[in-house]
């Protein structure tokens, strides 16, 4: 073989050798000569778009691009008038799934500055913007709890010193005819303060330190919680509780979870006659938490949607709580399950391994 400049079949070689790495780029690569025909379209494309490419090589890119996706229309546009795209991002709709696309077009010169082509690439930055939004997501609802504990605490301050008066007041001969309205108005004070204690507790980040717990005593405390949401809302919540082992968990995250499906459960329920049933049950190896109610049930498009990031059917959803769930019950190596029947309701069972 002669050393100096390469031979045709060398020079072919060195071409398949290209197209070859490009394969193996994570990016979408397009490559057309001088007549904007298209000569590579790499897998990644493939990948992105969904489709086979071997059939796009050798067309114009204006009809490939078209092809691939309606909204390319404006980059079309922008590449039919000579120009180029830096770092264009772009959110286009494939097979009923929104991508976010990274676009740069740019002019392929050879050394005498001659235009000899395009080069197209598009990153798929999807799973980087949605991380992105729910980081964002995330952080307003913790500042928003962040503000209601702090509000919490506030109540709590002069909750306290109006009990210790109403206390005070009781034991005087003057109140003595009104010692029964006394008692009452300290009982109310109590659930109020029982309340904001339990609200602060759950809205306290959790430490994520697994213990073993009394299951039953947890999701009764949090049933407690939920009472004044139900009650809102005219949904009455029962409890069926079987005796059982402590299971090892982090009390913290179990209780937000047992939080997002009670309330999704009140909020799924008729303006009349909603009924929550929230139960526990115990087998040799793992404990089951059951969360039911008779609400409007899911539809087979809802129920294939939900715990992805951001699927809601509410005007004030965030789509997020059975993520949040998933994630906790993942990491706790349990597995959550859900049963619904349109205009009948929903069950979502929390199985837990005994064993942490
Ligand atoms: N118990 C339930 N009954 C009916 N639909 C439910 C129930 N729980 C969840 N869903 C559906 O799942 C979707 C996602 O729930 P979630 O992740 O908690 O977000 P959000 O409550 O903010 O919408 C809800 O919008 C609703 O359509
Ligand atoms: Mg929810």
């Amino acid at each position: 073989m002669s050393k100096g400049l390469p031979c045709e079949k060398e020079k072919f070689l060195d071409a398949v050798r290209a197209s070859y790495v490009f394969d193996y780029l994570t990016s979408g690569i397009i490559v057309t000569n001088e007549c904007l025909y298209c000569t590579v379209v790499n897998k990644s494309i493939g990948t992105i778009f969904n489709l086979d490419v071997s059939t796009l090589v050798g067309s114009p890119v204006q009809e490939v691009l078209r092809k691939l996706a309606p909204e390319f229309e404006t980059m079309i546009k922008e590449i039919n008038s000579g120009g180029m795209l830096s770092d264009y991002e772009l959110a286009v709709n494939i097979s009923k799934e929104i991508k976010y696309l990274l676009i740069n077009v740019r002019q392929i010169l050879n050394e005498d500055n001659i235009f000899i082509g395009l080069a197209v690439t598009m990153r798929d930055i999807t799973t980087l913007k949605l991380r992105q939004e729910q980081d964002r997501v995330i952080d307003r609802l913790t500042a928003m709890s962040q503000l209601a504990s702090c509000l919490a605490h506030e109540v709590r301050n002069p909750l306290t010193s109006v009990k210790g008066f109403l206390q005070l007041a009781s034991l005087k001969e003057n109140y003595v005819f009104d010692r029964n309205i006394i008692r009452l108005m300290l009982d109310d004070l109590m659930s109020v303060e029982a309340m904001i204690t339990e609200f602060l507790q759950a809205t306290r980040p959790s430490q994520g330190k697994i213990a073993l717990c009394d299951l039953n005593r947890l999701v009764y405390k949090t049933v407690l919680l939920m009472e004044a949401y139900a009650r809102e809302n005219n949904v009455v919540i029962k409890t069926e509780f079987k005796k059982g082992p402590l299971v090892e968990l982090d009390e913290g995250s179990i209780r937000q979870v047992l939080i997002n499906l009670i309330k999704n459960a009140i909020e799924a329920c008729p303006n009349q006659g909603g009924e929550v049933t929230v139960s526990t049950d115990y087998d040799n190896s793992s404990a089951r938490i059951g969360v039911e109610d008779n609400g409007q049930g899911m539809s087979k498009e809802v129920l294939d949607n939900i715990g992805k990031a951001y699927f809601t059917t509410k005007e004030n959803g965030t789509g997020l709580g059975l993520v949040v769930c998933w994630n906790i019950i993942t990491q706790h190596k349990g597995v959550m399950s859900v049963h619904s029947t349109p205009s009948k309701g929903t069950i979502f069972n929390v199985n837990l391994p005994l064993g942490g």
